[in-house]
């Protein structure tokens, strides 16, 4: 069963510095399993973090305590402008039908996971989900967007099919680019802008830890380039 983040647990960006994390959020790093042909297939835990109360990721790529801040923001005159906007993703997402299920795709927030594209590409396979095998497939990779960039719903019943994660953060290692990704935040967790206006609380979404996003806070891939 699905469990709720605490009250207290949320994520605040701070202006041109770290993640402030508190509520006792427990942090993992989540490794992308691939097949033999480099497919983003899975994710496999690696190392879990002592989950204490509060802590301070860094969100400009440059500490050389990561994941967490160790100040080195304030040396490299990082600059995190937050530039992602705070429309609920709904507005800012595009839909494709397919005979059973529907495709909702935020592009913006694509973080490179790449689990969209093994055995053809959502995009196409969601145009043929009254093959149920084809629809298992395309339920599979929507889930497994960590970003929350792609979205099924089931067209009977309108209703979002997400998966039950309980609060937490993920660091997310591509083992096939060999770059570390972004966070991963799940399981409903508020992210309060440095101006203190909170984004649209949602099951998934990725935060930037490069520093390098043209989305900031979010993630848009840049990452792997
Ligand atoms: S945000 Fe503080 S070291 Fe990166």
């Amino acid at each position: 069963m699905k469990t709720k983040a605490p009250t207290q647990a949320k994520i605040e960006v701070t202006r041109d510095g770290p993640y402030l994390v508190s509520g006792g959020l427990p942090l993992s790093e989540q490794w992308i399993v691939t097949n033999a042909e480099g497919d983003s297939l899975e994710y496999r835990e690696g190392v879990k973090f002592p989950t204490t109360p509060q802590y301070a990721l860094c969100r400009c790529g440059q500490s050389a305590n990561k994941p967490f801040c160790d100040g080195s923001h304030a040396k490299v005159r990082f600059n995190g402008t937050e530039t992602a906007g705070h429309e609920p993703y709904l507005e800012q997402a595009k839909t494709i039908d397919g005979p059973t299920l529907q495709l909702t795709d935020q592009d913006k927030l694509c973080a490179f996971a790449r689990f969209c594209d093994p055995k053809g590409r959502i995009w196409n396979l969601v145009k043929q989900t009254d093959n149920p095998e084809i629809e298992k497939i395309v339920k599979h990779e929507a889930g497994h967007c960590p970003a929350g960039r792609l979205v099924i719903r089931d067209k009977a019943t309108g209703k979002a099919i997400e998966p039950e994660f309980t609060p937490s953060l993920g660091l997310i290692e591509d083992t096939e680019k060999k770059v570390g990704g972004p966070i991963w935040v799940r399981g409903g967790i508020t992210i309060m802008a440095a101006d203190v206006k909170a984004y649209e609380i949602r099951n998934r979404v990725t935060l930037c830890r490069c520093g390098n996003s043209a989305n900031k806070p979010f993630c848009d891939g840049s990452h792997a380039d």
